[in-house]
């Protein structure tokens, strides 16, 4: 029996027993000999094992250290074997010098030619999740415009037409692996996860994909999210959107663009291109981090999340789902199904403060939502993350800003605030001090950003 069936490179693949942590990168290096996909960090950091995988979505860049099989089943996948020798990012990348040890090279071209197809030109951005140790950006950026006028190779367009109808909704995983489900709907989930609730949900595998390569862990039991459509869907209701738990962070990002700026410029600083187009704000906020980077800026939105267990659903204000450090308010066999957020906020405001400015975890994240009516400040969200065990309001602050008139010395005030609302720690990402002091110049940042007053920081074109 098949338990996964994808096209590889253009040829369909069909796999029995699939055990299904088995990664792609693995499959093609260990079974099909594929070795042009190298292994650099397998956590989905450095981009060396980027592949590009074609569904009805259109092509993605993705990492394969951390993608499963059975998140392929259906679709098209190209390694750098695939783009082949003639593809004109690969003459690009010679003609620029752009090439020394080779080891990160044949992730790049991939990233590349994936760009290229897609007409994509922000190149800082599409490879930013590709790590080069010895020749340095600047050739490769030069490489990446040279090639952008080029004709796409015909083969680039045919996977498209790869993509399989008929596609398997689970497998066997063999005598020696756990068994798994590929549900198509969110109630066939819905019925199986009631039955299997010891079972692990993967949705992107962003976290999941490092239990297993990096934690060695065994998955009893595991449902793959990524082929319920319902679950992947932005819905206009009105004043509201909502958006459904399998929506990738990459096209959250796309529909922030137009109703929060800001979200999206903090969404567009999320990982890396490879990880943005994995991860899923389901993911994103189920596993509870206290550093991931949309809670804070949900719930300085509002934002509703939305759950289902069996034939039941409950609603609730997305703060209150954060119980304590890794805890959520989730029954056994209850899953998110989305969350709903308003239109319109012209001034929520999202800061993300890491080391780098590209694909680096926060150390401090502020999500900042007032309101100001004749002067006076009517309604106050604000949020972070990276400040306590959760992703946590800021009562206080809030408390001492509502009712006040909007001038610096309200805000000068407020920032006092915050040593009650939090106790952060310190971390290798930063030390509790410097965290409260972010946090409370970010109030002020906030101030003088609503005021128009230009700030020092990196901008980033969409
Ligand atoms: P998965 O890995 O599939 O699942 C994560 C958890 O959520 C699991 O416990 C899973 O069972 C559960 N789950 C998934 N979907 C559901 C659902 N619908 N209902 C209930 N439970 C569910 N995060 C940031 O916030 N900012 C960053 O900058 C960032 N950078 C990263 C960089 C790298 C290289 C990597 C590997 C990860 C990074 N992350 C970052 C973390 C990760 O991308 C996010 O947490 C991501 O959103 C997880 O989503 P996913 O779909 O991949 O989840
Ligand atoms: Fe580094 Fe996959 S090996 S991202
Ligand atoms: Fe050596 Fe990039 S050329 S790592």
């Amino acid at each position: 029996m098949t338990d996964v069936a994808f096209r590889l490179n253009g040829a369909l693949v069909r796999i029995e027993s699939c055990a299904p942590t088995t990664t792609l990168l693995d499959y093609l290096r260990e079974t099909r000999g594929l070795c042009g996909t190298k292994e650099g960090c397998n956590e989905g950091d450095c981009g060396a094992c980027t592949v590009m995988v074609t569904d009805n979505a259109g092509s993605r860049a993705l990492n394969a250290c951390i993608l499963f099989l059975p998140q392929l089943d259906g679709k098209a996948v190209r390694s750098v074997e695939g783009i082949g020798p003639d593809h004109p990012v690969q003459h690009a990348m010679i003609d620029h010098h752009a090439s020394q040890c080779g080891f990160c090279t044949p992730g790049f071209i991939v990233s590349m030619a994936t760009n290229h197809l897609n007409g994509r030109t922000d190149h800082e951005t599409t490879l930013a999740g590709n790590l080069c140790r010895c020749t340095g950006y600047a050739p490769i950026l030069r490489a990446a415009r040279a090639a952008e006028i080029a004709p796409i190779p015909d083969h680039m367009h045919h996977d498209a037409a790869f993509i399989l109808d008929q596609i398997p909704s689970g497998g066997s995983g063999g005598a020696e692996a756990p068994p798994f489900i590929r549900p198509k709907t969110t109630d066939e989930l819905a019925i199986w996860y009631l039955k299997n609730p010891d079972a692990t949900l993967v949705a992107g595998a962003t976290d999941v994909g490092l239990w297993v390569t990096k934690q060695l862990r065994n998955l009893p039991k595991i449902a793959f999210l990524n082929g319920i459509s319902d679950l992947a869907q932005i819905t206009d209701q009105g004043a509201h959107l909502r958006i459904g738990a399998g929506v990738t962070i990459a096209d959250l990002c796309t529909t922030m663009t137009r109703y929060h700026p800001s979200f999206a410029n903090l969404l567009r600083r999320y990982a890396s291109e490879q990880v943005r187009n994995a991860a899923t704000i389901g993911g994103n906020i189920a596993n509870g981090s206290p550093i991931g980077d949309a809670p804070p800026a949900l719930i300085a939105l509002g934002a509703i999340l939305h759950l289902r267990r069996g034939d039941q659903t409950r609603d609730m204000p997305i703060e209150d789902f954060f119980i304590q450090y890794r805890q959520q308010d989730r029954a056994e066999g209850e899953f998110v199904t989305g969350v709903t957020i308003p239109k319109s906020a012209p001034n929520l405001r999202c800061y993300k403060v890491s080391k780098r400015f590209d694909q680096d975890i926060s150390a401090v994240m502020g999500g900042f939502d007032l309101r100001i009516d004749a002067g006076k400040i009517t309604h106050a969200r604000i949020a972070f993350g990276g400040m306590a065990g959760t992703p946590k309001r800021a009562l206080g602050v809030e408390g001492a800003l509502i009712g006040q008139t909007w001038e610096l010395a309200t805000v000068q005030r407020a920032m006092g605030y915050f040593a009650q609302d939090y106790q952060p720690l310190s971390d290798m990402r930063a030390s509790a001090q410097y965290r409260q002091n972010v946090a409370e110049n970010l109030l002020l940042r906030y101030f003088h950003d609503l005021a128009g007053v230009p700030i020092s920081v990196k901008e980033v074109t969409l």
